[in-house]
């Protein structure tokens, strides 16, 4: 099984476990009413069939209902997660959830579940199943109705009696959070950023609202212009705020195109997108200043090979650093006015501007000015037409520089060739990545692409700290991303 629904079921089975995880087994009605799950499959199948759309609404049925947990359900055992309490209409004594903000005029599929928990009670000749086993083997077969994978759901949850609208609307993730709120939201409920990135995944079927959406496809910088365009045709400024759009070209397929339409900046929530906006934004603005000067690719590729190449191991500057960028303090000369760089590195003004970008579209500073330089390279080679490759990231940035280093250990234009030699000996590189570096000046432009990724390793900071929580994110739709292709 693919790893990525790996992290669903096991976000889904956390949510469960959460409540009742002293009972659950896939067996549990194997024995109580074997027709059971037949019944559930035989009725998802054909509401399905007749309106694919449903499975999109009882996939999130079950994710609506799973979500509304409160950890004082461990002291009072109100509120159970997965507990069915959804399905319950308002009485004197609660408020349903269906009117919840994220639920009212947007959940759907009751009607089928009606049906099936009639027909279960037939077939059983007495209600055995608990709607909220229901809700999670229905979820579980719109999947697989949809072309997505299957999965054994553990069974034998118990019914709430109650429900909560107060907290339906206090928890239930919107669609305008940044990746802040979101991861923060998600933590609330016992996920972590891996189930937040997998349960969004729930957004490769289905479609949404106009009013959902229409801040985003007006407002929002980090959308693709013609996917913006395409999506404010059927929704306009006012008006139309029931007008429907797909999140993913196939809402009717449970694949990755969901995950491939974020790389894409087609994401049609902001909620979506806030998934995955830092690299995008780069290479944004990178294509765009590569766009208006050509000549700009070359020096951001040349930004990171300078900041990269003033290092010293067991010393306090450590090559990809970001330390390049520093202007000068008191303590520190800036490594700009060194003599390989002053008055020929240029390009602070494209950083300048993806920092600003980068920051407001992830909500809050989590990207460092190192591996800004470091995409913002590779994305300069790939405007220029050349290969991409992967940039590992998590740099952390300098707090210091020094223009002496930087004077040392930079190569001079007038060396000689041993010089040079051991000039890059003393960076810990050898002949063949000189003669790759060299290449900056785009003579040998070949040859430096395909060897630079593997030389800027050697040089880059590693940081022993886990990867802040947008680049783990991100790793993950890459990785995501690449596993679809065994599907
Ligand atoms: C765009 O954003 C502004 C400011 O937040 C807001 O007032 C306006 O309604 C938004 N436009 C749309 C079409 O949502």
């Amino acid at each position: 099984m693919a790893p990525r629904f790996n992290f669903l079921l096991h976000a889904f089975f956390c949510l469960a476990l959460a409540t009742t995880s002293f009972s659950l087994s896939p067996k549990f009605y194997d024995n109580l009413c074997p027709q059971a799950l037949p019944a559930i499959k035989r009725i998802v199948e054909a509401a399905v069939h007749r309106e694919p759309r449903m499975g999109a609404f009882l996939l999130r049925l079950h994710f609506h209902d799973c979500f509304v947990n409160n950890d004082l359900e461990l002291i009072f055992f109100v509120f159970q997660g997965c507990d069915g309490s959804l399905l319950l209409d308002s009485s004197f004594a609660l408020g349903t959830e269906k009117n919840a903000r994220g639920n009212f005029n947007s959940v759907r599929g009751f009607e089928v579940v009606d049906q099936i928990k009639f027909e279960v009670d037939r077939v059983c000749g007495r209600p055995t199943v608990s709607c909220a086993d229901i809700l999670a083997v229905v979820a579980r077969d719109s999947v697989l109705a949809l072309g997505g994978p299957t999965w054994k759901v553990r069974l034998g949850r118990r019914d709430s009696t109650t429900a909560s609208r107060t907290l339906a609307d206090s928890v239930l993730p919107s669609a305008s959070m940044d990746l802040p709120a979101l991861i923060n939201n998600f933590k609330n409920q016992g996920l972590n950023k891996r189930d937040l990135v997998a349960l969004s995944g729930g957004h490769t079927i289905g479609l949404s609202q106009c009013l959902i959406f229409r801040n985003r496809i007006y407002n929002a910088t980090n959308i693709d212009p013609a996917f913006a365009k395409e999506r404010r045709a059927t929704c306009p400024r006012t008006g139309g705020n029931t007008n429907l759009a797909p999140f993913d070209p196939t809402p009717a397929r449970f694949d990755t195109a969901y995950f491939k339409n974020l790389v894409k900046e087609r994401g049609l929530l902001t909620s979506d997108q806030a998934l995955f906006s830092a690299l995008p934004a780069i290479k944004r603005i990178v294509e765009a200043a590569v766009h208006r000067e050509p000549r700009m690719g070359a020096s951001l590729l040349r930004l990171h090979f300078h900041d990269c190449f003033v290092n010293l191991i067991f010393f306090v500057f450590q090559g990809c650093d970001g330390s390049l960028l520093l202007d000068s303090t008191s303590a520190f000369e800036t490594e700009k006015n060194a003599r390989g760089n002053f008055n020929s590195v240029r390009g602070f003004e494209v950083v300048d501007q993806i920092k600003a970008e980068v920051d407001r579209v992830c909500g809050r500073p989590v990207v460092s000015c190192a591996d800004i330089l470091a995409v913002a390279a590779r994305d300069s080679v790939l405007a220029l037409g050349g290969p991409r490759w992967k940039v590992r990231l998590g740099r952390r940035d300098s707090t210091t520089a020094s223009r002496a280093l930087a004077d040392s250990v930079l190569p001079s234009a007038s060396m000689d060739l041993p010089a040079l030699i051991s000039n890059f000996k003393n960076q810990g590189l050898n002949t063949r990545d000189l003669v790759a570096l060299s290449g900056t000046g785009f003579t040998m432009l070949p040859i430096l692409i395909l060897l630079l990724p593997r030389s800027v390793e050697q040089l880059a900071h590693e940081p022993v700290e886990t990867l802040t929580s947008l680049l783990l994110t991100q790793h993950l739709l890459d990785s995501t991303l690449h596993t679809s292709r065994t599907w």
